[in-house]
């Protein structure tokens, strides 16, 4: 048997949320049942930044996304084991989530942390890291809202930076190394093993037409 069998049916679960084509966007305080500052985390893999800044953080709300079936169940086993109350995770794409869900100007903070690559130039469509994003991202966050990322292939990180800020929507902030909101990932943990360099980067929004 599965060591990530789900605790219960999905939809048994309260955490997890299931929209489908006729969902509004999410009104935050129905879907939280409180208000508080909303955080997004994009690509949440096994679900340990949700769970560790869930309970860091019990005054914020926390909704993570995650495409890969395999991860999402993993994430759901670990977000029903650490039984935080703002914490919420949506099994979609991230495009599609910005595109239809999310609130234009709700979100507080949008974290994405260790996205695959796809160096290939035939992959590319699938990287995270891209214009669509960061626009999604612009819209989804309100008046001075902050977009955290963290990548271990330099490359792709340099052109992420350099395409947040070269598109006018973002300033980057300082962000030190031992800042309480510098919560660990699975993949930052494991590259961190590997002596893989971590790089990371926090921008602000800016208001644009
Ligand atoms: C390398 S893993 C990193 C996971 C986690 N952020 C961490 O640092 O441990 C990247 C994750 O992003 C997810 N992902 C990639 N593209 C996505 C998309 N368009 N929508 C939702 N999730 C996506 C993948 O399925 C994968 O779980």
């Amino acid at each position: 048997m599965s060591r990530y069998r789900l605790p219960a049916p999905l939809e048994e679960l309260p955490f997890v949320i299931r929209p489908d084509s006729e969902t509004p966007p999410f009104d935050w305080e129905t879907v939280f049942g409180r208000s508080a500052p909303v955080e997004l985390e994009i690509g949440s893999g096994k679900g340990l930044f949700l769970a560790s800044a869930g309970a860091q953080y019990p005054d914020r709300s926390f909704l993570g996304v995650e495409r890969a079936g395999k991860y999402f169940r993993r994430a759901v086993v670990r977000i029903h084991g650490a039984g935080l109350e703002n914490v919420r995770i949506i099994r979609t794409d991230a495009f599609d989530l910005l595109e239809r869900w999310i609130p234009p100007g709700s979100v507080a903070v949008a974290h994405v942390y260790f996205p695959d690559p796809w160096p290939k130039k035939r992959h590319a469509k699938r990287r995270l890291l891209q214009g669509e994003l960061f626009r999604g991202i612009h819209k989804a966050l309100c008046p001075d809202g902050v977009f955290c990322l963290g990548s271990d292939v330099r490359p792709y990180f340099d052109e992420s930076v350099a395409e947040i800020l070269g598109s006018g929507q973002f300033t980057q902030i300082e962000w030190p190394d031992d800042s309480p909101d510098r919560i660990a990932t699975s993949y930052a943990i494991k590259y961190e093993k590997e002596g893989r360099g971590l790089n990371y980067a926090k921008f602000r929004r800016l208001d644009t037409k």
